[in-house]
């Protein structure tokens, strides 16, 4: 199987599809009460417990939507600043008795059906509290596990083809996903919960970063069996998805290659559910790049596909940082983020749409976008309910800033059946489509073009879920339908995809 395949990716993405997707036809039944439990143990490894540092740092809007320069970021050189980014993008933010399930943890950053089946590694050089080496974070325990011992950042160099950021990092965070924990109950569909759950928890990241003021760029490019053998990963059941450099680094680490020993470290089982979804593994085999050659030529490939092709100006967005906004920390924010449960009908303000919209897309460094700001999703978006514009279906100009009006009309009842026939959409004040072209983006791209896009709109999502509840709007991720999403927004996403979406709303 070959990363130009791009069959792989049409297969599964369209066997995948609500509501009569080829891989969804089985019957299937979850009990919520079996849900796997969803942290990953090692039986034999001593952890090293993180200081509980919540202290506030930047407004939540400054750290959504930061840019920073290899040249203007600060060292990651201490063990609390790791613990506090770690916490923030997965650890435990509160906890709810549910009758007959018992106690569910929640996470930093959502994830559907609260399964968590991502889970976070790193490797660094020495820092202040922290020996190089190879870690697995424990959210549960608030700790981490040393798999290996000494820098095998030049291992993560290598398999990314030298890629200026993760050379210059001196902690890589690299993002896994046991695929049985979700698939247990989204089946086939799992590999793109991968995706989808991965971009929240690198939207806090990058959001904990900016607000250290450290460097960040998300790596999608680099050969998978390099990076699953330095974690240990039984590349069945569990999958690196990208790599996200640090901080910048000016002290210069062994350059010649290390030998990476098998460790086979014991595990409570991954997950109760044991099926190994076929559709699953093929397409992250099929997207999967396997030399170094692959991966330079995989990221040469880099320039943007853009479609800011529209020229009309209807609504200008206007973002404005009030008081509150300033002064709400992005710490104070992910504590406060979940998942709406029932929105009112209420409208939330064009202002607060302006600056949600405005502070998600600022641009994201991700190593198959050439400049940042560039960016492969379109946003589409439901209006039903915002003062002072008109109810309507609306895609937004990212050149212009602006809303353009597609048509105008109430349109509640279509976006309760485009999320799945669910209250949610029709109930909230907004709804939000994350779009691609996916037939330009595996053109250039290949198969691992779906990881990118998808990763891409789930990172922009996350930043919404951060930016909505920063400006005391609640937000929902949602699943969707998605041949008639395309429909009804076109001709104007003919040939689009979803990858994506949101609701805005009051509850
Ligand atoms: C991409 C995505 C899709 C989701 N889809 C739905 C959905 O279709 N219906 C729903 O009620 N909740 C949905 N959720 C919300 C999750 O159930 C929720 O994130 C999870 O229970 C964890 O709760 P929290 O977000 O409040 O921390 C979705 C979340 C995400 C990130």
């Amino acid at each position: 199987m070959n990363n130009d395949e791009t069959q792989i990716t049409w297969n599964y993405h369209n066997g995948t599809k609500h509501p009569n997707g080829i891989f969804l036809m089985k019957p299937h039944f979850y009990d919520p009460a079996l849900r796997p439990y969803p942290y990953k143990i090692y039986k034999t490894l001593k952890g090293i417990p993180l200081p509980n540092d919540k202290h506030s740092t930047l407004p939540a809007i400054k750290s959504i939507s930061e840019f920073i320069s290899q040249n203007k970021s600060n060292n990651l050189s201490d063990l609390q600043s790791l613990s506090h980014i770690l916490y923030f993008s997965s650890g435990i933010t509160k906890t709810i008795n549910y009758a007959g399930l018992g106690e569910f943890e929640f996470r930093a950053a959502s994830c559907t059906g609260a399964l968590y089946h991502i889970e976070i590694y790193l490797v660094c050089r020495d820092i202040l509290g922290l020996d190089a080496g190879v870690y697995h974070f424990d959210p549960k325990q608030m700790k981490l596990d040393q798999l290996r011992k000494g820098d095998f950042r030049s291992v993560l160099v290598n398999a990314t083809a030298d890629n200026f950021d993760v050379k210059h990092a001196p902690v890589i965070l690299v993002y896994t996903d046991i695929f049985t924990r979700n698939s247990t109950k989204y089946r086939t569909r799992e590999y793109r919960h991968a995706f989808w759950d991965c971009g929240t928890i690198i939207a806090n990241t990058l959001a904990m970063c900016n607000s250290h003021h450290f460097r960040t760029k998300v790596i999608m490019g680099f050969v998978d069996d390099v990076v699953n053998s330095l974690l240990d990963l039984n590349q069945e059941k569990e999958v690196s998805l990208a790599l996200i450099p640090i901080g910048k680094d000016i002290s210069v680490f062994p350059e010649e290659p290390i030998e990476i020993e098998k460790l086979n470290l014991p595990t409570e089982p991954l997950s109760n559910y044991n099926y190994d979804d076929p559709e699953i593994t093929k397409l992250h085999y099929a997207s999967s790049l396997t030399s170094l050659r692959q991966v330079s030529s995989w990221r040469s490939k880099n320039s943007s596909i853009q479609s800011y092709d529209s020229s009309t100006k209807d609504d200008v967005l206007e973002p404005k940082l009030d008081e509150i906004s300033v002064g709400t920390s992005i710490e104070t924010v992910i504590v406060k983020r979940g998942s709406a449960r029932k929105f009112s009908r209420k409208s939330i303000s064009f202002q607060q749409l302006s600056t949600i919209i405005y502070y998600s897309t600022h641009g994201i460094c991700m190593d198959f976008l050439q400049n940042y700001g560039d960016s492969i999703i379109d946003l589409y978006i439901i209006v039903n309910s915002v003062e002072n514009l008109k109810s309507g279906i609306y895609y937004f100009n990212k050149k212009s800033n602006s809303l353009e009006l597609l048509k105008e009309g109430i349109f509640r009842n279509e976006a309760m059946h485009l999320g799945l026939d669910q209250d949610l959409p029709g109930d909230g004040s907004v709804c939000i489509f994350f779009m691609t072209d996916l037939e330009k983006v595996l053109d250039k791209l290949g198969n691992r073009g779906y990881r990118a896009a998808q990763m891409e709109a789930s990172i922009i999502g996350g930043r919404f879920y951060l930016a909505a509840y920063s400006q005391k709007v609640e937000a929902t991720g949602l699943t969707f339908y998605d041949d008639e999403v395309t429909e009804f927004f076109s001709p104007h996403s003919k040939n689009k995809n979803t990858m994506f979406m949101i609701v805005l709303g009051k509850k």
